[in-house]
């Protein structure tokens, strides 16, 4: 394997618990959800339902949350380009390693930028499967979960996605669902679904 770092003397060590091994053990494949959409669309909501549902089929997952990792690993991070760049490339390679090692990823941030949404595709490959929460921006600002829009419109909040900062949709993302028309139950059946489709699970082993 070949990247590119700063150390001429690293080595790559193969693993012999390889990542079709771990797939064998846990009875699923591992892989990378990546929910967009705009605050308040669901992607938190979504992604913690959904986690429920394959834990409870007995499959390893994580979820990164916007938030949350603002916390921990990026909390040396602003809202610049250069660290919105690098926010993303780091959730990007954690959750390569979350992939290597059998894991169901589950990411939940606004992501709004195509060109950083593409950056994170192209790090982690043919994994990469971009779940766009389709909400109008009127729904979002009605449920507000946060009150971050009634701050964004009175001008409390600078560069808030939606309101004063645009959202990108994606032209081509593997899954959008319409968290304004369907219930949470539906949403999640449709990606459990889809996840069937792609192989990560065999359908004999949804509950
Ligand atoms: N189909 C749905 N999918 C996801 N969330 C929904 C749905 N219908 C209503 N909601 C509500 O919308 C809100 C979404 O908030 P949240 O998940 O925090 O959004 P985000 O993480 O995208 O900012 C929650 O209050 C949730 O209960
Ligand atoms: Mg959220």
């Amino acid at each position: 394997m070949t990247t590119s770092n700063k150390s001429s003397n690293t080595v790559w060590h193969h693993a012999t618990v390889t990542r079709q091994r771990r797939a064998e053990l846990n009875h699923h494949q591992s892989t990378l959800l990546w929910f967009t959409g705009l605050s308040g669309s669901g992607k938190s909501t979504l992604a913690h339902a959904l986690e429920e549902r394959l834990y409870q089929m007995g499959y390893h997952t994580s979820v990164l949350d916007g938030d949350n990792v603002r916390h921990g690993l990026c909390s040396d991070l602003g809202f610049s380009n250069e660290d919105r760049v690098e926010n993303i490339r780091r959730i990007s390679e954690v959750a390569k390693l979350f992939i290597e090692a059998g894991v169901i990823v589950l990411t939940a941030f606004i992501s709004p930028f195509r060109a950083d949404r593409e950056k994170a595709r192209n790090l982690v490959g043919k994994d990469f499967v971009e779940i766009y929460c389709h909400c109008p921006l009127s729904v979002c600002e009605e449920r507000d979960v946060k009150g971050l829009y009634r701050r964004a419109r009175n001008g409390e909040i600078k560069e808030f996605t939606g309101i004063s900062s645009p959202y990108e949709e994606p032209n081509n993302p593997e899954l959008v669902i319409d968290t304004s028309t369907k219930n949470i139950d539906e949403c999640v059946d449709q990606i459990l679904e889809d996840l069937i489709q792609r192989g990560v699970y065999e359908r004999k082993h949804l509950v």
